[in-house]
């Protein structure tokens, strides 16, 4: 297929790959994974989220990839494209338009979080986890979520960084961005790692994560992992197909794709193993849920020595990550206005900035003022645009994505972008016409109580 516009493209395969990386290291893996591995047990939840990437993810990921870069378009546009190409109807590009919304939904809420990141980089610079016990942490925990002055201002800050690099393209802006933040994220990590090698108790997170147990494998926490997956392999809303759209031809997708898992796996299971080895350290809950690293870590950090640095560099790690992420939940929907409208991508940029911005708000102020404001099945604002997203839309743009490629395009079609033939082909083409679309089947029934 040929491009119609004159489109960037990344400078060469390690920039894609970092931006992808960049996309789904985020707040999934070093706030949602290890509380989600808490809650659901550890080790049991960990293997069946392994599982769930090498058997539904990474299939899904090449998928999305695969169709981007055959489109050369914008996901909304290139399904339309895609479409037509294989002769099929034309309403296929709700795909895309379904992706944009859920991005822009996504990032309403992940801003709101990413700045409670950032006041804490802040708190932690500047001292006030110092001696903190649980009731103390838990308190300055709540007294912030109940102050929504302090929360507009962070989400506002957070959306400035994201609209300010996503304002400059693909090449001065994502690319740059991730070029930075990835390195010195990675480089951080390892700091990390080190420093809970040697103060945590490493031998018991380790053994909480890896021993297999399978008696406390249940059907929640195999659903719960691989709605997981989805979330954190950024799949199912096009920000993929995007960043696969300015790939060029020659690199090879289902490389890039192993590579790209296998970090973002990493940096998930490392994260867990330094969080958890400083929480056993101190005889802390790993179960504590949505507030294990604003209301659990600060009290280990609090003890240890040179807690104070290492928190900071800790929460530093984490705004990277999700800023890196927030990009590319913004890219379908200013990649399809700027080739849609006549507006620039700084236009672009400002216009979705604000109007996610405004969306952000009622997210913050759904902590304190607007708590019992109740939109769909009793659930407050946040919990409403996290389900909806994570829980439905995504895995229904996946489930369509899967679909589409296994049995609507033509296979030689599919077979010249992914560069597979033979056996590899064939295991991928029944993965992505079976196993994926019946394990996100599966996720819809649990979620309608049928399973
Ligand atoms: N993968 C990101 C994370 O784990 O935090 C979240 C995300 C980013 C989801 C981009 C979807 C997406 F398109």
């Amino acid at each position: 297929m040929t491009q119609t516009t004159h489109r960037s493209h990344w400078s060469n395969r390690w920039t894609f790959m970092l931006a992808t990386a960049g996309s789904a290291v985020g707040l999934g893996n070093i706030w949602k994974f290890p509380f989600m591995t808490g809650v659901n047990g550890g080790s049991a939840f960990v293997l069946v989220f392994l599982a769930c990437i090498a058997l539904v993810g990474i299939p899904l990921m090449m998928c999305e990839i695969m169709l981007g870069r055959r489109a050369q378009r914008n996901p909304v546009d290139g399904m339309l494209a895609l479409a037509r190409e294989a002769g099929a109807s034309a309403l296929w590009k709700w795909v895309g338009v379904v992706g944009l919304f859920a991005g822009l939904l996504i990032l309403a809420f992940y801003s709101v979080i990413a700045g409670w990141v950032l006041d804490y980089v802040v708190r932690a610079a500047s001292g006030s986890f110092k001696g903190v016990d649980a009731a103390m942490a838990q308190s300055q925990f709540n007294t912030f979520l109940a102050t929504p002055l302090e929360l507009v201002l962070w989400h506002s800050l957070f959306m400035v960084m994201t609209m300010s690099v996503v304002a400059r393209g693909v090449n001065a802006g994502l690319e740059q961005a991730n070029k930075i933040l990835m390195p010195a994220l990675f480089a951080i990590l390892l700091v990390l790692l080190g420093y809970s090698m040697a103060v945590g108790n490493f031998a018991a997170a380790v053994r909480f994560m890896f021993t297999p147990d399978f008696s406390k494998i249940t059907p929640g926490a195999v659903l719960s992992a691989l709605g997981h997956a989805f979330f954190s392999l950024s799949l199912g809303m096009g920000a993929v197909m995007v960043y696969g759209s300015y790939l060029q031809r020659h690199v090879s997708i289902v490389r890039t794709t192993f590579y790209v898992a296998i970090a973002e796996t990493a940096v998930g299971l490392l994260v867990g193993l330094a969080i958890f080895s400083l929480v056993f350290a101190y005889d802390l809950e790993p179960g504590a849920g949505p507030g294990l690293i604003f209301q659990t870590l600060p009290i280990a950090f609090g003890q240890m020595p040179a807690g104070n640095f290492f928190a900071t560099l800790f929460f530093l790690l984490v705004a990277f990550a999700a800023w890196t992420s927030a990009i590319s939940l913004v890219e379908p929907a200013i990649a399809w206005l700027t080739e849609n409208t006549k507006l620039t991508r700084k236009q672009a940029a400002w216009l979705i900035g604000v109007t996610d911005w405004i969306l952000g708000i009622a997210v913050a102020l759904s902590f304190s003022v607007w708590k019992d404001v109740k939109l769909f099945f009793g659930l407050n604002i946040f919990d409403t645009l996290d389900k909806l997203t994570t829980n439905i839309l995504l895995p229904l743009g996946g489930l369509l994505m899967a679909l589409f490629a296994g049995w609507v395009m033509k296979t030689p079609h599919v077979q010249d972008e992914l560069g597979l033939a033979g056996a590899p082909y064939r295991l991928w083409r029944f993965t992505i016409r079976f196993i994926s679309p019946i394990a996100i089947l599966m996720i819809f029934m649990y979620l309608l109580g049928l399973v």
